[in-house]
């Protein structure tokens, strides 16, 4: 079964699109209580919205797609909450992995996923491997992750490096360094979207968004709509993107 193609809306420019979107996936639990169900109600409601998103940037022929699912500090929640959050993710992975493969989507997950519950890591493996050749939108699920935690591992990875001889201190550049992060050969994310009325980071892809367009919406994940990321792609393509130098 393909996607159902969505109409791209005259107003964006199909010749300045974001090459990688990042996504913090955030207010399903708000968006829960708005409405009278448990937090967990919202974590499904989300992966629902996940869907369309992943949709529309096949349909834009975006390259790459980062959706921030858990983070390293998620596992502070209570661990029914946690719990449930794990059963939807290996539900998530095992029901769209064949919609996604269909579609040409290459699966990228990012972050310690290997230290996850066995049953997940499993799925995760065969979702992989699945759709390694895949040639369309890379989506990568960012399960796991801190950014400092990444940039710590990369560091660790490149001081085992330099002690066994691979490389010398001299070569670690910015490029070199990041070969060791979970992203390596993707492009920096050009545009960052946070719903949920958080304006802030929380600790996702810290290296890579150094010249990221930063785009935040009151509305919550649940509710996030593909309207809502054409939104952000015409904000984003008024945008001037300097990267320190003056304007052209
Ligand atoms: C984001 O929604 C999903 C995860 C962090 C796993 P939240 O669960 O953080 O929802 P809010 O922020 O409490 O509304
Ligand atoms: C960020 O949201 C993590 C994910 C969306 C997966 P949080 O809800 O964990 O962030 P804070 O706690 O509001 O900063
Ligand atoms: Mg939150």
């Amino acid at each position: 079964m393909e996607y159902k193609k969505v109409t791209i809306a005259s107003e964006i420019n199909a010749q300045n699109l974001p090459k990688h979107i990042a996504i913090i996936m955030d207010g399903n639990g708000r968006w829960a209580k708005k409405k009278g169900l448990p937090r967990i109600a919202g974590h499904w409601a989300g992966a629902e919205a996940l869907r369309d998103i992943v949709r529309t940037c096949c349909d834009l022929n975006i390259q790459v797609l980062s959706v921030f699912a858990f983070s390293s500090e998620n596992w502070k929640r209570p661990a029914q909450e946690v719990n449930a959050i794990m059963n939807l993710l290996l539900y998530y992975l095992k029901k769209e992995v064949d919609l996604l493969h269909e579609n040409n989507v290459k699966i990228n997950v990012l972050g310690a996923w290997e230290e996850l519950p066995q049953r997940i890591v499993e799925q995760i493996k065969y979702s992989l491997k699945q759709t390694k050749n895949n040639t369309g939108l890379v989506l990568n699920i960012v399960l796991n992750y801190g950014g400092r935690q990444e940039i710590l591992s990369a560091c660790k990875k490149i001081c085992a490096d330099v002690l066994e001889g691979k490389i010398s201190q001299d070569d670690i550049s910015e490029e070199i360094f990041k070969n060791y992060l979970y992203t390596q050969n993707l492009p920096d994310p050009d545009l960052l979207i946070r719903p949920s009325g958080e304006i802030r980071i929380s600790n996702f892809l810290l290296w890579q968004i150094a010249y990221t367009e930063l785009w935040f919406t009151n509305i919550y994940w649940p509710e996030f709509k593909p309207e809502n990321l054409m939104e952000a792609i015409r904000d984003f393509q008024k945008r001037e993107r300097r990267f320190g130098g003056l304007k052209k």
